[in-house]
């Protein structure tokens, strides 16, 4: 019986092009790709849209602090998220960036309408302004302490200690976070749409199935508060397109991010000769699928449909939202070694035993998935080692050998067959739904009963028999067909080793349909194994790399306490240690752990960047003394060159010491 064929066009969030992508993204790209085989394999016309997030204020300064254009910054950034992406095997169908011709097309099309039909407002509002660096500040790039509870170093729109939401203004002693001095207030005209135009329309949308159950909950919340008008215009300097009839002013890059969804999907249509229109117009049985993580629910449900309502444009079908990933059951971690970039991952180990676990672990709410190492290596191992792949390397010697790599005639045990295709609903059910642990717990279930089958007949003792050779054939027949019926379901999971079992059985294993017909009287190949046991040797390694080297470069990494290996006086002496006043100190807002000291050695300053965020507010440090490696060659670092190390002592985190006594200290000072 074969289904109406949808057209579905799926998204994922577009990554920030100023960072690499780590294993938390990993798990919303692997979730969106799980779904887009899936769907392809049941026959539909399904294409994956996506691209960088290109624009915005952190992009810009990133690329000021390497001294490079955003540009260059942005197609760096694509090189090697693409090529992150396609080694994770993610099935994207087009990948581009917001910062193209295509999406400014496309934004100007939806902008033009929106201030057509009388949707955009402008006003003055007056924002905090920094004026040695010139620019006015977004809510992150301005600290100070919460108004609520008090503690320190907390950014303009939020505090991480006690949770409350407020605005810049609200902080106690506020500072910009790009130079660290004390920004004004300043006034300038900005755009914005009225959101409270859309409210009807949004509810509606809202309750058209298009949402979970808990984030209706939370849009009801919003539409209680009243919806608020959106600014969507940023004052130069600023990365981004500029809105049409103005010299200075520029789309906020949340306005041109979604957008770029559309404008992907666009360059591939022009492609692939499809019909854009028909895909985007209103009423349109085309489908549209946008998976988001749980933080930037507002603005694809709220901001994005408004954009799309406003200037008649069809709305997603559902945005499907997840919770964040955390590894051993915390925060993914520089210093533990649990940030784990998706590169230092492929280093290590295969994209396929990720990608079966966090499907193994992913249900269709908004709960975080914890990363349990152990359980990882364990998880794999049991499942698809153990289990799936077991079933075949238990059967494909005896057919090779025993039967030149021919496949029985028929299957020995139909019904075994037909149990496993009876479960194809549900799973399909399941993965539909984006319920894949329990798709994962069925398949595993199966996989069970293809082993049970194989012990209780004993290939391996048959062999042995006389006249037992058509028997065995039998019986490795049926559990290779079990095995290829287990590695459909799970190709849209582990893509890699669905290949390899493809080469394998000499048929590919895309189809789910393929499976009404069971493999018979066919030759197959030599048996490759398919999945190698995770190592957990290779998972600590993995660890190991992840950990924070900044600090190892910077200061001594207080928690690496193992004396190093022995040196001679000389060596030591070849070390200059100057004894260094801080004269400016700003945290750098885009590392978790740096701090930017200007020190002055007598006569010279120097930039140092120190990974003592965790123990020091920079305001406390200005005018202290520290001693510092003064003859370290200049390193160049993510966020500028780093001339010399400053010493820390202590083993970690608050407990970091840098300061020495400050009386007596005269800047330039030998220290020996
Ligand atoms: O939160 C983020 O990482 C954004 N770059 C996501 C953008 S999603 C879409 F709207 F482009
Ligand atoms: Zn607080």
């Amino acid at each position: 019986m074969s289904k109406p064929k949808r057209r579905i066009l799926v998204t994922s969030a577009l990554p920030y092009a100023n960072g690499a992508i780590h294993i938390g993204h990993m798990l919303e790209f692997v979730q969106t790709d799980i779904w887009a085989r899936f769907q392809r394999a049941q026959g539909h016309e399904c294409y994956f849209a996506w691209a960088d997030d290109a624009h915005g204020t952190p992009i810009m300064l990133r690329a000021q602090a390497e001294n490079i254009s955003p540009e260059e910054l942005i197609d760096r950034m694509n090189a090697e998220h693409q090529s992150d992406f396609r080694d994770f095997g993610l099935s994207f169908d087009n990948y581009s960036t917001t910062h193209s011709e295509v999406n400014r097309e496309c934004v100007e099309i939806i902008y033009k309408q929106l201030e057509e039909s009388g949707y955009i407002d402008r006003r003055n509002i007056s924002q905090f302004y920094d004026e040695q660096k010139g620019m006015f500040l977004p809510d992150r790039f301005i600290k100070g302490t919460c108004p609520k509870c008090k503690t320190p170093d907390q950014y303009g729109d939020s505090c991480e200690s006690c949770g409350s939401h407020y605005g810049p203004t609200d902080l106690i002693e506020p500072r910009s976070a790009v130079s660290g001095t004390a920004p004004v207030m300043r006034d300038s005209e900005h755009y914005f749409v009225r959101l409270s135009e859309f409210e009807n329309r949004l509810q509606n949308w809202m309750t058209s199935g298009a949402l979970q159950p808990e984030v209706v909950n939370k849009m009801q919340e919003w539409f209680e508060d009243g919806l608020r008008d959106w600014d969507i215009s940023r004052d130069e300097p600023y990365f981004g397109f500029k809105i049409p009839g103005t010299e200075d002013k520029y789309f906020y890059v949340w306005v041109d991010a979604p957008i770029g969804y559309m404008a992907s999907f666009k360059e591939l249509c022009e492609r692939k000769n499809l019909d854009f229109d028909e895909w985007w117009r209103p009423e349109t049985e085309t489908e549209l699928y946008n998976f988001v993580g749980k933080d930037i629910i507002y603005f694809h449900t709220l901001f994005w449909p408004a954009m799309l309502m406003g200037s008649g444009f069809r709305q997603p079908t559902a945005v499907f939202a997840h919770g964040f990933l955390t590894v051993d059951g915390a925060k993914m971690s520089k210093s533990r070694g649990t940030f784990i970039e998706a590169r230092t991952y492929l280093d290590h180990l295969n994209p396929d035993y990720l990608r079966y676990y966090f499907c193994a672990r992913l249900g269709s709410g908004l709960g975080d998935i914890d990363l349990n190492l152990d359980d990882f290596v364990t998880r794999v191992n049991s499942d698809m080692v153990g289990k799936v792949v077991n079933i075949a390397s238990r059967c494909a010697g005896f057919i090779q050998r025993g039967s030149n790599g021919q496949l029985a005639g028929k299957l020995p045990e139909p019904e075994l067959y037909q149990q496993f295709l009876d479960q194809r609903e549900l799973i399909a059910d399941d993965f539909e739904q984006r319920n894949y642990q329990s798709a994962i717990r069925r398949i595993m279930a199966l996989a069970d009963e293809g082993n049970r089958y194989i012990d209780e007949h004993k290939p391996w003792t048959l062999n042995k028999q006389e006249g037992q050779q058509e028997r065995v054939q039998a019986i490795c027949t049926q559990g290779v067909n079990l095995f290829r019926v287990l590695m459909t379901y799970l190709a849209p999971v582990v893509p890699f080793t669905a290949a390899t079992a493809g080469e394998f059985l000499g048929v590919p294993l895309d189809q789910w349909s393929d499976l009404d017909r069971p493999l018979l009287n066919v030759s197959i190949h030599p048996f490759k194994p398919l999945m190698t046991r995770v190592d957990p040797l290779k998972v600590e390694a993995m660890i190991e790399n992840s950990k924070e080297n900044l600090q190892s470069t910077e200061t001594p990494a207080a928690s690496e306490l193992d004396l190093a290996d022995e040196i001679e006086i000389g060596d030591f002496l070849k070390v200059d240690l100057r004894i260094a006043k801080i004269v400016d100190a700003a945290a750098v807002p885009e590392a978790d752990k740096l701090i930017q000291l200007t020190l002055d050695i007598g006569g010279e300053t120097r930039n140092v960047f120190a990974g003592i965020k965790s123990a020091y507010d920079p305001a406390d440090l200005i005018g202290r003394y520290t001693v510092m490696v003064a003859n370290l060659k200049p390193r160049k670092m993510r966020f500028g060159v780093s001339e010399g190390m400053v010493l820390a002592a202590g083993p970690g985190g608050s407990d970091l010491f840098i300061l020495g006594p400050d009386e007596g200290a005269v800047p330039g000072m030998r220290v020996t």
